[in-house]
């Protein structure tokens, strides 16, 4: 009997514990998501003209409130919608490049106050099987945010893939692209050791990147290699400016967003029209990963997946001066078209 006391003690315990420390996981991630509410000010320009300051922040508690129940799924799409909250098309798409840093620019685009990310690439318009679903399943894959706010998606295949640039023009014709470049050869090395660490994981073996990028019958460089053909970036920008004026896009220095970020996005910040609200406190440098991480708030911090800054392969600096000295001329083509030098060697 006294067996069976103690045992339903020690079960009740348990649950009251649990739901002491669920309780305060919940508060802590209401309290962080509350402080990135609170700085929102007017957003002016074209993203509407109501501000989110001027909702009193316990009507913006309650919407928080009302979010995190809809996930939960205690309450009714219809409830959310009553309450301004809405899955909108995206404003501005990054389109690419491929390890430019495109993660990196949307996580940090997120810190601002007006803007929300879609979390997963959702690969819409370089998808057939997704495009055929239609721009309703688009939406619906698009996060909750509220009308003054505008959605971001990143899908960095959309520049290299031929149809997207038409199937996005139909969606949208005066939506805003942003285009995250590195340098030629670093980003084809980049390329080359995801690859390479998807094959390593598997077991596989792999090419080293000199036997790929180079032919071995001509030895020039192999313009058949996918990491070098997606670094050609002025051939995949060429046919996107057959649908988009180059006003359209807005270039950003991928290598510079690793070293100095804050000035990149206030750039971005400027592009998009919205008011200027990323700040130096939102980035710091964490010198163990060796690259600049996140901070919305006192208690959330956060630094990019560990798959985010790999350590290259050394590469034999012969080849690296043959593919720079290939990039080169269409580097020159693309400072010509985009406006914006990079100095690349
Ligand atoms: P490496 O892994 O070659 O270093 P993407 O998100 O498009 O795949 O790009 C990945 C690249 O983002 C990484 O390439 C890394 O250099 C770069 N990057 C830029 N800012 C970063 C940051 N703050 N944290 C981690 N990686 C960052």
């Amino acid at each position: 009997m006294l067996f069976k006391q103690q045992a339903w003690l020690r079960q009740k315990l348990l649950v009251l514990g649990s739901l002491a420390v669920g309780s305060l996981l919940y508060l802590v991630a209401r309290v962080g998501s509350l402080d990135r509410l609170q700085p929102i000010c007017p957003i002016e320009g074209r993203f509407g003209a109501r501000s989110q300051a001027e909702v009193p922040l316990r009507a913006l508690q309650f919407k928080r409130g009302l979010l995190h129940e809809f996930r939960k799924g205690n309450t009714s799409k219809e409830q959310v919608r009553l309450h301004d909250l809405v899955q909108q098309l995206p404003k501005a798409i990054i389109i690419g490049v491929r390890k430019g840093g495109t993660r990196a620019l949307l996580e940090m685009l997120n810190l601002h106050p007006a803007v929300v990310k879609a979390s997963q690439e959702i690969h819409f318009f370089d998808n057939d099987e997704n495009y055929a679903k239609g721009i309703e399943w688009y939406r619906k894959k698009m996060p909750f945010s509220y009308p003054q706010q505008i959605t971001i998606e990143k899908s960095p295949a959309y520049f290299i893939t031929e149809e997207v640039p038409e199937r996005i023009y139909k969606m949208n014709s005066s939506i805003k692209l942003l285009i995250i470049v590195r340098e030629p050869t670093t980003r084809a090395i980049s390329d080359y050791t995801q690859v390479l660490e998807g094959k390593e994981r598997k077991n596989k073996t792999y090419y080293k990147f000199e036997k790929l990028a180079i032919d071995p019958n001509t030895c020039e460089v192999n313009t058949k290699y996918k990491a070098v053909r997606t670094s050609i970036y002025t051939k995949h920008l060429e046919r996107w400016l057959k649908y988009f004026p180059i006003e359209q896009f807005h270039i950003v220095d991928g290598d510079r967003l690793i070293t100095e970020p804050l000035p990149e996005l206030q750039l971005v910040e400027k592009f998009l029209n919205l008011p200027p609200r990323i700040s130096q406190y939102n980035l710091y440098f964490n010198a163990t990963r060796g690259f600049y991480c996140l901070r919305f708030n006192i208690i959330f911090n956060k630094c990019l997946a560990g798959s985010k800054g790999r350590i290259h392969p050394e590469v034999d600096p012969s080849v690296i001066t043959k593919l720079r000295k290939f990039f080169h001329p269409f580097n020159q083509k693309f400072y010509q078209i985009t406006g914006r030098t990079l100095n690349w060697p």
